[in-house]
This record gives structure tokens, sequence and C-alpha cells, in this order.
């Protein structure tokens, strides 16, 4: 112990003498969380076991969700200490299902500690608790139940799957290759765009001057958050949040004078419409900030994660050349398309009809975001002292985690073939078995379970159906692994890169 503090005590005289008070005042940072780490290991409270302190996540950064699933795989539930708090991590179902639904009230969002966000999310669905997320939460669940909504989204998702095989039809006949992960993102943004405010993006096309301006300001945001600790570029993520703020203001503006000239207009289909009909109701709280609020989060919840999922799906298809097969011949069975049909043609086919009898298609893309979920992880914080049900204790401030792509991959939920892509396990005389959405945690659970499931599936199935109908697709290169970028979404890295052959 004399040996250590002997040491401490040169080094810092050391670090002293090389660069100063800032380095002086490290060391006696790095003491304290010392102190603090070893209090914390040493600690006879019945507290989740120390898997080591939260940098060590920083060493492992680039394979992080699988460095949590062998640290799942080791202890189910674990903590990582930091100076202030503990983050607690969970793969076990049963504390799962208590912190997502049993103890709801008790495991919130808590605040975000960083303006950016607030700047961005502001009081959108995702950022908020209590009495302001129920209510959006009541109004959205009513409207995306509603029919108007679902037609209109189908038929936005059969137009682009039908643009996006065109697309793909030109690449294929110059016998070029393709990033299929940058296709799909533009496709889906496309969708969501449209089914958000009723207007065309065209990004996939890149036609729209305006269009393109807008994808970089919010693709901006969206890696400069995903960089959130260099706080330096907190300035070019303020810019690009005024101009989409001026955007969807600009758009909130025309939407309302057109509503006025044509009197209550019914038929309006898209998100942002139908919002704006309901913000007659109660105009001082849903004002236009609240309205913006709303309709900014769909387009970040939809924007990246069906397209994620969606390019998993097809690295799948292209490991395993049974399964896309299987795909395309359920696919051809539903629609009963003939052969040479056109892309329009084939997409208006895939109706709800056809999409129910998709149940292997069904069965993959779950498989998918088992072992690929597109929000690998999610966050809670405690309000309060609480005991989980494994008898561990959490503390007033802790933060609590599920981890959905650990749990996908964890032994004691699906078996020793847990590791293996299986869309056969979610099948029983091929009709698709939902399983528990405390062990399959893709789409969260609870209360707050994802409010586009139903949504993303769709949007997923047609543009699947749509592209395997037409193409066979294979990896350019065959033994190359796909790996993650470590971010909030399931991103591909380098993107996904395919040859696409027409199929007969
Ligand atoms: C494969 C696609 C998708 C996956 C895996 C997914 C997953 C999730 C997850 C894990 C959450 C919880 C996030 C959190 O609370 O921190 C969530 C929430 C949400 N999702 Fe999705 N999502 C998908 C697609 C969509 C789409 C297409 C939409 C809408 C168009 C959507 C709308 C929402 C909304 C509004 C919430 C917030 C619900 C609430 O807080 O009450 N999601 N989603
Ligand atoms: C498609 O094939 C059928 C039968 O082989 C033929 O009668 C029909 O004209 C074809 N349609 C188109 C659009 O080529
Ligand atoms: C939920 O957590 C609170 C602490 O905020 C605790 O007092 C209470 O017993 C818990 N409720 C249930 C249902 O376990």
């Amino acid at each position: 112990m004399i040996l250590i503090l002997l040491g401490f005590y040169v080094a810092c005289s050391f670090m002293l003498a090389l660069f100063g008070i800032p380095s002086f005042f490290l060391m006696i940072f790095v003491a304290k969380f010392l102190f603090v780490y070893i209090g914390e290991v040493m600690s006879k409270d019945q507290r989740p076991p120390v898997a080591g302190p939260v940098f060590n996540q920083l060493v492992h950064f680039r394979k992080l969700f699988d460095y949590q699933a062998s640290l799942a795989q080791k202890y189910i539930t674990y903590r990582m200490i930091l100076p202030s708090h503990s983050e607690i991590y969970t793969a076990d179902p049963v504390n799962v299902e208590y912190i997502l639904k049993t103890n709801f009230t008790n495991y919130g969002k808590g605040e975000y500690h960083c303006d950016i966000m607030k700047d961005l999310f502001g009081d959108g669905i995702f950022a908020v608790d209590g009495e302001k997320w129920r209510h959006q939460r009541k109004l959205a669940s009513y409207e995306f139940s509603t029919k108007v909504l679902r037609d209109f989204s189908t038929s936005v998702f059969q137009d682009n799957a039908a643009k996006l095989v065109l697309k793909v039809s030109m690449v294929a006949a110059a016998k070029q290759m393709m990033d299929l992960q940058d296709m799909l993102m533009k496709s889906t943004l496309d969708s969501i765009f449209k089914v958000g405010f009723g207007v065309d993006l065209n990004s996939l096309s890149g036609s729209d001057v305006f269009g393109n301006q807008f994808i970089k300001a919010f693709d901006d945001s969206n890696v400069i958050i995903k960089r959130f600790l260099n706080l330096g570029l907190e300035a070019a993520l303020k810019h690009n949040i005024k101009v989409i703020d001026s955007f969807i203001f600009e758009l909130i503006r025309c939407k309302r004078e057109q509503m006025k000239n044509k009197e209550l207009d019914r038929g309006k289909e898209d998100i942002l419409s139908r919002f704006l009909l309901e913000s007659k109701k109660d105009p001082k709280k849903m004002n236009d900030q609240y309205l913006r609020d709303i309709i900014l989060s769909f387009l970040i919840a939809g924007k990246d994660t069906s397209a994620d999922t969606l390019t998993w799906f097809f690295y799948m298809l292209c490991k395993h050349p049974l399964v896309q097969e299987k795909v395309v011949l359920e696919v051809r069975e539903a629609t009963k398309a003939q052969i040479n049909i056109s892309a329009d043609e084939f997409a208006k086919k895939i109706t709800e009809k056809a999409l129910d009898n998709m149940q292997y298609l069904h069965a993959a893309l779950t498989e998918t975001l088992r072992l690929y979920p597109a929000v690998p992880m999610d966050g809670k914080h405690s309000e309060e002292d609480d005991i989980l049900p494994d008898g561990f204790k959490v503390k007033k401030g802790d933060g609590m985690c599920y981890m959905a792509y650990a749990m996908g991959r964890m032994r004691c939920i699906w078996g020793e073939d847990a590791g293996e892509f299986r869309p056969e396990r979610w099948l029983e005389n091929g009709v698709f078995q939902p399983e528990s959405p405390f062990k399959f945690t893709a789409f969260q659970a609870g209360p707050r379970i994802c409010l586009g499931k139903e949504f993303a599936y769709r949007q997923m199935k047609i543009l699947a159906a749509v592209l395997v109908n037409f193409f066979k697709f294979k990896l350019v290169d065959e033994r190359k692994e796909a790996r993650y970028r470590t971010m909030f979404t399931l991103h591909m890295d380098q993107g996904l890169h395919l040859y696409a052959f027409p199929r007969l």
C-alpha cells in the first residue's frame, strides 16, 4: 500500500513538473475514481456484480455490442462503475419485464443532460416522460391504427419499392456492383417523408435540390449526435437544426393555409395533416413547436431503423442462399403474379392478404432483428432506490440498460443454436409464432413498445418481396464478414456491396 502511495506521489510530482496544474487535477480525479471503484467492488451490498469501470466500454468501442454480449453470457446482469453512479446492464427477461412493464414508472428516460439532444428532439415522444408522453402516445397510436394512414402508407411503400427496382435494374444491367444499404436508406427516407409530410423528397433519384439539402442537414445532425462527446461540433449541429426547423415550420404554415382555404379536409392522409386537424381541438397545447417535435420524432424513428434491418436481412439472404430461394417461392405464391409483370404492377399485388400469406418472410425478418436489432441497446434511469426481481439492488440515479443485441445471442433464451440464423425457429406448421417481447426486445416492450412496429414490418415486407422477386443478390466478397458501426442504430460499416442478377 505504501509503495502504491509513494508511486502515486512520485507520479504526481512528475506530471506536475511536466504538464503543470491540469494534469495534477487529472491525477486527483483518477485517484478519487479508484477510491470509489474499490469501494464498490468490496461492498457487501447486494448489488449486481461489477464487470469493470465504464471506460472498459471505450476500450472495446469498435465491437461494443459483442463485448456486452460476452459479459452478459458470463453475468446476465452486471454493473459498470462511473465516478458518480453505476450503469446496470441486463439481458435477463425477468428484469426486462420488470423495468419495462411492472415498475415502468420508476424507469424513465431521465433528463437529457445535453442541450443538443433537447434542440433536436424537443418535446417529441422519444424525449419525454409522464403526462407529455401519455398525450402524444395516445394521439399517435390512434392515428397509426386508422385505415386512412394504413392504406396511404401501403401505397407509398409500393410506389417506392417499384422505384427501387428500376434503380437496381440499371446498375444490374451495367453489371456494376451497388451499395444496397445506401439505396435502402434513401428509399425508406423517401417513404417516411411522404407518409409524414405528404410531399415527395426524391432522395433516391437525387433530383430535388431542396430535398438534397434537407437530407444533408438531417444526416449530418445524426452523425454529429453520434459523436456527441466531441463538443467542438455543437455549432455545426445548431446550424443543421436551423435548416431542419425552418423547413418544417414552413411546411406547417403552408398546410395551415391550405386547410383554411379548403375548410376541413378529411381526405388528407399524411401524419402531419392528421395532427394539424387534431390541433384544432387544442390549439394552445398543440402549437407549431409541439407539432414540429412530434413529426421530427417520427422521422428519426422511422428513418434508419427499417433500412438498417433490411440491410442485415439482405446480407443474411446472401449468406444463406436457401433462405433466399424459400422467400422467393413464398412471395410468388402469395402474389400469384405472372413472371413478366412490371415492377409497378407487381408491387400493387402485395395486398394486405398477400402480406398475411408471407409468414416465412415475416419469420426471416424477425430472425434478422433477433441477431441484428436496429436499436442494439437502450437505457433508462432509476428514479428511486429499488430491488430487481433477481434480488439485486438498484440505487436512485443508476442507469438501467437492456441489451437487445446481447439478448438475441443468449443461449439461455434461444437454446444452443442461438448464434445461428434460422427463420424456422419462428414457425409452427408454417405459421409465425411471436415470442415474448421481454425476450425478443428489438422493438422494446411494455407501454412504450415501438409504435411503428406494424408499419415497419409492412414497409420491410413490401420492399423485400419486390426486390427478391426481380433479383438474385450475391455479395461482392463472399468471404468478408460484415461489421456494424457502433452507434445508436445498428448501421453496417462500409455499406453492403452486392451484385444483382435479374430473376426470370
Ligand atoms: C425495424 C424497425 C424498427 C425498430 C427495430 C424499432 C425499434 C424501436 C425501439 C427499440 C423503440 C424504443 C426506443 C426508446 O424508447 O428509446 C422504438 C420506439 C418508437 N418507435 Fe420504433 N422501431 C422501428 C421502426 C419504427 C417506425 C417505422 C416508426 C414510425 C414510423 C417507429 C416509431 C416509433 C415511435 C413513435 C417510438 C416511441 C414510442 C414511445 O416512446 O412511446 N418505429 N422503436
Ligand atoms: C406475359 O406473358 C404472357 C404469357 O406468356 C403473355 O400473354 C403476355 O402478353 C406477357 N405480357 C407482357 C407485358 O409481356
Ligand atoms: C417500484 O419502485 C419503487 C421505487 O421507486 C418501489 O418502492 C416499489 O416497490 C416498486 N414497485 C413494484 C411494483 O415493485
